[in-house]
């Protein structure tokens, strides 16, 4: 099985990207599943439900989450009624929709988990670990395949979540940075792993934000408007085979488009 994950969109221009280039990815890359990180596909805040239903029909499959899901309200009742849709499932039990879904591909019964971390990451929320334990336990016997989008802020925290579950879950990618690194590998146990996917949205910028406004907050302090980055935009992420007999991630290999 062929996953395509691809890192955090960073505003509308990220959108139209994957409309006008998914698909045809999809098809040369034989992809059988995409998982694309949406949190900030609304700038700064989660998508409302028109954008993410745009990257569902570009070409998406599954769409995780982060600490910017839940900003946009909009998006509360839509993520009760539509399981594609993920927020980072160590949010609190008042938080709207899931952080975890299974869908059937090809067959085999896919379990896409989305968590966050909780070192140097706002909101703070519970223990990653434990509410990832709780979910592989509750659903097994309920998925052949799972893996994990691991939103977060620290690379040391991103990896024990990996190692914690190697064998375990088939892959664990990370998000959040808007940087992709150059780790990808292959834990002990099979699992394959990314400390950050990288971003989807226009380049020429700071993380998706044009670089002027960044660069003023941060020499100033004062509450000025981040606006989106210019320039071309570019997909990042990692495609990753799994074998399904035996769950384990057989190569793993980044992109860029
Ligand atoms: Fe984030």
């Amino acid at each position: 099985m062929k996953i395509l994950a691809i890192g955090d969109i960073t505003g509308i221009g990220g959108v139209k990207h994957l409309e006008s280039n998914l698909w045809r990815i999809r098809d040369r890359e034989h992809i059988d599943l995409t998982i694309v990180n949406v949190e900030n596909a609304g700038f700064i805040t989660g998508p409302s439900p028109d954008t993410a239903e745009r990257v569902l029909a570009a070409g998406a499959d599954v769409l995780t989450g982060g600490n910017h899901t839940l900003r946009n309200k909009a998006i509360y009742s839509y993520l009760d009624s539509e399981p594609r849709v993920l927020r980072p499932l160590n949010f609190g039990p008042e938080a709207p929709g899931e952080g975890y879904t299974i869908v059937n591909i090809n067959g085999y019964r896919v379990m896409v988990v989305s968590a966050m971390g909780n070192v140097h990451i706002e909101p703070c929320l519970d223990s990653p670990f434990d509410h990832i334990e709780r979910a592989l336990r509750r659903e097994e016997g309920r998925y052949d395949i799972a893996l994990l989008d691991i939103h977060a802020e620290a690379t040391g925290e991103k990896m024990a979540v990996a190692y914690a579950f190697d064998g375990r879950i088939s892959a664990v990618f990370g998000t959040h940075t808007h940087v992709q690194t150059a780790d990808e590998q292959i834990l002990p146990g099979g699992t394959g792993y990314i400390s950050d996917l990288g971003m989807c949205g226009e380049t020429m910028g700071i993380l998706g934000m044009e670089p002027e406004s960044v660069v003023k907050r941060m020499r100033t302090h004062l509450p000025i408007r981040f606006e989106p980055a210019q320039g071309k935009p570019r997909a990042d992420g990692v495609i990753i085979t799994v074998d399904e007999r035996s769950r384990k991630t057989t190569e793993i290999k980044r992109i860029s488009f």
